[in-house]
């Protein structure tokens, strides 16, 4: 028997090994992507930095794929970083998150973000999550109830504004009511805006430019705390209703908080359901839900405007679209989803935008094994961007590429698109919100469009670093129309 036992063990163990070996073969090394590490230390961040505080920070990456090719190794903020400018590896990069690639953030940011956030989870755990972020936020319940808020809310906003506004501020404070809503389902009051001047430090805790670092990150992290203990107190005595409720037995229809309480009970205490366990948790999960879809989703409303304000024709078409579905109701009557449906040039705008100027160049990743991409080997543990920009601005898949023209996406044949367009990334990671950021933004389109005129109180120019934004916030001067309310009285 022994020697027969012997030979069970080792017949597969030189299997293994030979197959161990014939693999390591296969995955011989390849050279490193080529390109310049630049300075000790500073690497090329200077250079980026310097193109990106311009209008057009393209040069810092057409420069190297025209000398090193379309996958380049370069050396910005402090560490060697292998961009990659085509579609077809950012596919490879996005699709291969959880395998080759990882997400991975600066400890600076993920304290800010807390432990718990989807956008720090990984393996199943962040599997779960996502998809479970996609079903509170999926057409379906835009529809059937995010819409109705959305549409009331920025309309209230809009009824207050003075004759001169900075859009992007106003847009901001929107976008943060909104997700308040749909988070908690609370409207804006008091305690939403004590707790917006919390969140705008963190924010900057985020965005900051890295040298007065200490005391923009030092005053993020505790207003971080503040928020966290604000949201927690709003979490405990949702926990007590939803207990008290759950007695007798009538729920009202949930929020995302109501939902992921619901989750934790159901799951049989303990988390086991969707992987929450305490209050910390699902703090951290609303908070970066809160993160994700703010600056994004306010910088592509007040970009649209501004683009729109200097193409006039783009103006006049998109008004004209938006009066129409005006026309069709009674005074101020609310936006169905049907009326969104029936926004074509509206979504060819807001394309380009997400094309020309999205917040979200690319997203960082890290390699974690050897991987062999295009004939090169991007080592174990080296930091990738997969840079979306530099295709949404290649003259190969988009004619005159650096121009805004909304009506290029008229005639788009969406299948052929696949990886040339990610404004919202793709893979597992996709964002959740793609389809709630759409709405949000055409609704605020629709009512700025049809209850004023405007123009540009100041010359303001559009800068990329430290994020995507206006130097002055896109200023502009108000009137309000008349036509509309009247036409829809006479109908
Ligand atoms: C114009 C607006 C928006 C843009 C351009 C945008 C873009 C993106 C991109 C590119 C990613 C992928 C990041 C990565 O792969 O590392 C992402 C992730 C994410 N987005 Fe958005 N987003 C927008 C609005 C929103 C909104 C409104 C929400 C609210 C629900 C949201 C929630 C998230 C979350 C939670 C993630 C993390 C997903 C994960 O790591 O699994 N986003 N977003
Ligand atoms: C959206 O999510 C809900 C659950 O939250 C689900 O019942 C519905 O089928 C989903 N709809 C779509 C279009 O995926
Ligand atoms: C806008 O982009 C999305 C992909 O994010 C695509 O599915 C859609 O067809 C595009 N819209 C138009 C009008 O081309
Ligand atoms: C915008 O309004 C301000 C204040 O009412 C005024 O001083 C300024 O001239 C206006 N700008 C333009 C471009 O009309």
């Amino acid at each position: 028997m022994a020697p027969l036992l012997l030979l069970c063990l080792l017949v597969p163990l030189c299997l293994l090994l030979l197959a161990v070996r014939s693999s390591r073969f296969a995955h011989r090394k390849l050279p490193l992507p080529p390109g310049s590490l630049g300075l000790p230390l500073l690497g090329e961040t200077l250079q980026l930095i310097s193109a990106y505080k311009t209008e057009n920070p393209e040069p810092f990456i057409d420069e190297r794929v025209t000398r090193y090719g379309a996958i380049f190794t370069t050396h910005v903020f402090g560490e060697p970083t292998v961009f990659v400018t085509d579609p077809e590896a950012n596919r490879y990069v996005l699709q291969n998150e959880g395998k080759l690639f990882e997400c991975s953030y600066p400890s600076s940011i993920s304290n800010l973000l807390g432990r718990h956030s989807l956008l720090l989870m990984k393996g199943s755990l962040h599997k779960r999550m996502h998809s479970l972020t996609m079903s509170f936020v999926n057409s379906s319940i835009i529809r059937d109830h995010l819409l109705v808020d959305i549409d009331r809310l920025i309309k209230l906003n809009l009824d207050s504004w003075p004759s001169t506004v900075f859009l992007l501020d106003e847009a901001k404070k929107i976008t943060f009511e909104l997700t308040i809503k749909q988070l908690m389902s609370l409207d804006p009051g008091e305690w939403t805006e004590n707790l917006r001047k919390e969140y705008l430090l963190v924010i900057d805790g985020f965005f900051g430019l890295p040298i007065p670092f200490f005391t923009t990150y030092a005053r993020a992290i505790k207003a971080r705390a503040k928020v966290a203990e604000t949201l927690r107190r709003k979490v405990r005595e949702r926990r007590r209703e939803y207990y008290e409720e759950e007695k007798e037995k009538e729920r009202k229809r949930e929020d995302m908080l109501g939902s992921l309480l619901e989750l934790e009970g159901g799951g049989g205490g303990g988390g086991g359901g969707g992987g929450f366990s305490d209050d910390e948790e699902i703090v951290d999960f609303l908070l970066a839900l809160l993160v994700a879809g703010y600056e994004t989703t306010s910088t592509i409303m007040t970009l649209a405007v501004k683009f729109l304000t200097e193409t006039p024709a783009a103006l006049a078409q998109i008004k004209e679209e938006h009066e129409e579905i005006r026309a069709k109701k009674r005074g101020m009557e609310a936006l169905q989803w049907s009326d969104y449906k029936a926004m074509p040039f509206t979504r060819c705008v807001i394309n380009e935008t997400l094309r020309v100027a999205n917040i979200i160049s690319g997203v960082f990743r890290r390699a974690t094994t050897d991987v062999n991409i295009k004939g090169y080997t991007i080592p174990k543990g080296w930091r990738v961007f997969a840079s979306f920009r530099a295709v949404h601005l290649d003259h190969e898949y988009y004619k005159e590429a650096r121009t805004f023209n909304p009506w290029r996406w008229l005639n788009k044949n969406p299948s052929t698109q696949g990886n040339l367009f990610t404004p919202f990334g793709g893979g597992p990671r996709l964002c959740p919100g793609y389809e709630l950021a759409r709405v949000e933004i055409s609704v605020f389109l629709h009512h700025l469009i049809t209850t004023f005129n405007w123009e540009a109180a100041e010359v303001d120019r559009l800068v990329f670093f430290p994020t995507t934004r206006t130097q002055k916030r896109c200023p502009v001067n108000l009137s309000r129309r008349k036509s509309t309310s009247n036409t829809a009285m006479k109908i």
